[in-house]
């Protein structure tokens, strides 16, 4: 019988657009300051795209970097997923753009619409055809571009500081070495009555005409949040899933070598270190250089914690999740 297989990450990537936007670059177009963004989330600066770059660009970049990180050949990826709430149309989704992009065969591209737990989301989906074999080499992308439909107004301030533009990607592959190293569990959550917490509403095609002069007169096309709602169920439901997540593997936060939060805000990461009474020091914290980018949000600090060698083989890293829907969720990698 031959030995069954985990998942394991053998590549990952990040792209950020090279633009830098500070907090101070902030105070010049909008009512806020560097002193309130820093204080209520922990965030400096973010990048954002030049007008005339989608989300697949910076996906494909980040995707570029890890086939290589996996010395893979492109020809080798037989299946790929895209995670974003920012896709560069409408329809199709951005998983059939960088398959063109890359020059991949007619592989199948799947779009996952999970918003910050999105790469979660990808990742349990990617376990499931690894494991069973119907896939053996994956390419996981997420990537956004939020900075192009961000409400600067006061209506929209709270929202608008947050989040920020950027993309990763990770190669998942069989591992049959028997070795115990891979995706150990993923556990996945929603409760969609909160779906109007975060949102973005407009157009909408339950609407006739979708397009209407009234919803793009009274702004209702950009993002909006309801942040302390937010704040407190994150705060909330990550260490939740991480504590169910760890207990589904008989391990415990000693065990735990890295825990990558979304980063949504810094104090939120810190509340979810509290609850879980893990040291900040094993907590992935780089929202103050990024800002919130999404389902990217994850990958990117799983590609810096790798490239710094802050986890190495062997280490249990655990990943949590919380956004737009809601949805939340979490996984355990024996790295
Ligand atoms: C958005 C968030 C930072 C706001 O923090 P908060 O502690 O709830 O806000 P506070 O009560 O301290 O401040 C609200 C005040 O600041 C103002 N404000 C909002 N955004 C502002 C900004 N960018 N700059 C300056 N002032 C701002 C509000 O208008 C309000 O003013 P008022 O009291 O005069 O009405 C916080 O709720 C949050 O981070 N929520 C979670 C958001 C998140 O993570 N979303 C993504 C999830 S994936």
């Amino acid at each position: 019988m031959p030995m069954s297989a985990s998942t394991i990450i053998t590549g990952t990537g990040r792209y950020l657009p090279p633009r830098i936007v500070t907090n101070f670059d902030l105070e010049k177009i909008m009512n806020t300051t560097d002193e309130w963004i820093r204080q209520r989330s922990g965030i400096r600066e973010r990048h954002y795209v030049e007008p005339g770059t989608g989300s697949s660009d910076l996906g494909f970049e980040a995707a570029v970097r890890a086939i290589e990180d996996a010395k893979s050949e492109r020809s080798e990826i037989d299946f790929i997923i895209f995670a974003t709430l920012s896709p560069d149309y409408y329809f199709p989704g951005n998983g059939v753009l960088i398959q063109h992009k890359l020059g991949l065969g007619t592989i199948g591209a799947l779009d996952i619409r999970n918003q910050c737990s999105g790469f979660i989301y990808a990742l349990s989906v990617a376990d499931q055809y690894i494991k069973t074999g119907t896939f053996k080499k994956i390419l996981l992308v997420a990537a956004e571009v939020q900075s192009t439909n961000l409400d600067y107004s006061d209506a929209g301030r709270d929202l608008a500081v947050l989040f920020g533009d950027g993309a990763a990607a990770v190669i998942l592959e069989p591992n049959r070495s028997g070795d115990g190293r891979g995706v150990l569990s993923t556990h996945l959550f929603s409760d969609g009555k909160h779906a109007s917490d975060l949102w973005m509403v407009h157009p909408s095609p339950k609407n006739k005409p979708t397009f209407y002069p009234e919803f793009i007169a009274n702004r209702e096309y950009y993002p909006r949040m309801d942040g302390r709602n937010v704040f407190k169920n994150a705060s909330e439901r990550m260490p939740e899933a991480v504590t169910i997540a760890l207990e589904h593997n008989r391990l415990t936060v000693e065990d735990v070598a890295l825990l990558i939060p979304h980063q949504a805000n810094d104090r939120i990461s810190q509340m979810v270190a509290r609850g879980l009474k893990i040291p900040l020091e094993k907590v992935a914290r780089n929202i103050d250089r990024y800002g919130n980018t999404t389902a990217a949000s994850i990958p990117i600090a799983l590609d810096e914690a790798a490239k710094e060698g802050r986890i190495k083989r062997g280490d249990i890293v655990v990943l949590t999740a919380f956004g737009s829907g809601y949805t939340w969720a979490a996984a355990v990698i024996r790295w």
